[in-house]
C-alpha cells in the first residue's frame, strides 16, 4: 500500500478565526491565526469544528489546508450544518483544529511535468501544491473546473502560478463540458497528474491516466469521523479487492490501487467524459 509519511505530528489547536472571504454565496476562505505556525503540508488535512457550536453539528469536519503557516487557511463550500456554521464565522470566533492529518502530495518527478486537476473544492489541496511547485522554479498545468464560473473562487490565484485551462458544464467560462473534455488533448508521455474533486470526476481522470499509461495520485474526500484511524469509517474500496482507509492511506493516493467502480458516489459505468464541480 502506498503511503507517504505525514511530515508532521498532528496536533490538537484552538485558533480565533482571523478572517472569513466570502466569494459568492457558497465559498468562503477561513484563514485562522496560529502564532505558533502550523507545519500542514499540500495535500494534508485538518479536522475543523467551531469552539462553541456546542452539540451539532457535533463531529468535526474534514478541511484541506490550503496554507499553512502561522496562517492555515481552508477554502470552504457550504453544503449542510457544518459548512454552513463556518460559512457564518465571524472574525475572533474560535474553532479546533487537529492536524495537519493524512498524507501529503508525491513529490513531482524531476522529468515529467504535474498536471492538476481541480473539480470544485478540491481546488484547495492542487493550489497550495501548485503554490510549492512554482517555488521550486516550475510551472504546473492545471485544469479547474466546476458547473458555472461562480465555482471557480480561485481561479485568479491558480492563474497567477500556472498554465491554467478552464471549464464549466454551462460554459459561462472557459471551455464548455467537463475537465475530462480537455485533459486528454493536454496529456503527454511525460504528464503526471494530481487530481482532487468529485468521486466521478477522479474515477474519469484516473480511467484515462490509465488508457494513457500516465502516473495519477487522487486525493480522497471520502466523508471521516475522527480523521486519523480509530473510528474505521472511511473505508474505500481497492482494486485488489479490499479496503484502505482514506484518513490513513490517504487522502492522496495511487489511483491504480483505489476501485472507484465499488465507491458509493461512481458512476455504474466510469464515463471518460465525466466531471465537474462537487
Ligand atoms: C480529506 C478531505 C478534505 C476535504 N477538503 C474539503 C475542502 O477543502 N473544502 C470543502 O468544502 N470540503 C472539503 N471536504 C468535504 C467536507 O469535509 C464536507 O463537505 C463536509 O464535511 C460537509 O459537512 P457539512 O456539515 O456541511 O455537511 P453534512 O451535513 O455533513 O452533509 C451534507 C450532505 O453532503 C454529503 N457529504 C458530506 N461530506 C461529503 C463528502 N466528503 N463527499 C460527498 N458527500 C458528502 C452528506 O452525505 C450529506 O448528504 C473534504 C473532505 C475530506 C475527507
Ligand atoms: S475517519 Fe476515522 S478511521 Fe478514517
Amino acid at each position: 500500500m502506498e503511503h507517504t509519511a505525514p511530515m508532521a505530528a498532528r496536533r490538537m489547536i484552538t485558533a480565533p478565526l482571523l478572517h472569513r472571504e466570502s466569494i459568492g454565496a457558497s465559498y468562503h476562505v477561513l484563514t485562522f491565526d496560529v502564532p505558533e505556525g502550523s507545519d500542514a503540508q499540500p495535500g494534508q488535512f485538518a479536522m475543523v469544528r467551531g469552539a462553541e457550536w456546542g452539540d451539532a453539528p457535533l463531529l468535526p469536519r474534514p478541511m484541506s489546508y490550503l496554507t499553512g503557516g502561522t496562517t492555515p487557511s481552508i477554502l470552504i463550500k457550504v453544503i449542510g450544518e457544518g459548512t454552513l456554521r463556518m460559512g457564518r464565522a465571524e472574525p475572533g470566533e474560535p474553532f479546533t483544529l487537529l492536524g495537519p492529518l493524512g498524507n501529503t502530495w508525491r513529490p513531482p518527478s524531476r522529468n515529467r511535468r504535474p498536471v492538476l486537476v481541480a473539480g470544485g473544492v478540491g481546488i484547495a489541496p492542487l493550489l497550495y501544491f501548485a503554490k510549492q511547485i512554482a517555488a521550486d522554479g516550475a510551472t504546473p498545468l492545471s485544469i479547474y473546473g466546476g458547473r458555472s464560473s461562480r465555482d471557480l473562487p480561485l481561479e485568479d490565484e491558480l492563474s497567477e502560478i500556472s498554465e491554467t485551462h478552464l471549464t464549466t458544464e454551462d460554459g459561462s467560462r472557459g471551455t464548455r463540458g467537463r475537465v475530462t473534455d480537455v485533459l486528454e488533448s493536454l496529456l503527454d508521455a511525460g504528464s503526471e497528474v494530481y487530481t482532487c474533486g468529485p468521486d466521478r470526476m477522479m474515477a474519469a481522470v484516473a480511467a484515462i491516466c490509465a488508457k494513457r499509461d500516465v502516473p495519477c495520485q487522487v486525493s480522497l474526500e471520502t466523508p471521516m469521523a475522527c480523521g486519523y484511524g480509530v473510528c474505521l469509517g472511511c473505508p474505500v474500496p481497492t482494486t485488489d479487492g479490499g479496503y484502505l482507509y482514506a484518513c490513513m492511506n490517504g487522502p492522496c493516493i495511487d489511483a491504480r490501487l483505489v476501485d472507484f467502480s465499488r465507491s458509493d458516489h461512481a458512476p455504474r459505468k466510469v464515463a471518460t467524459t465525466a466531471g465537474g464541480a462537487k
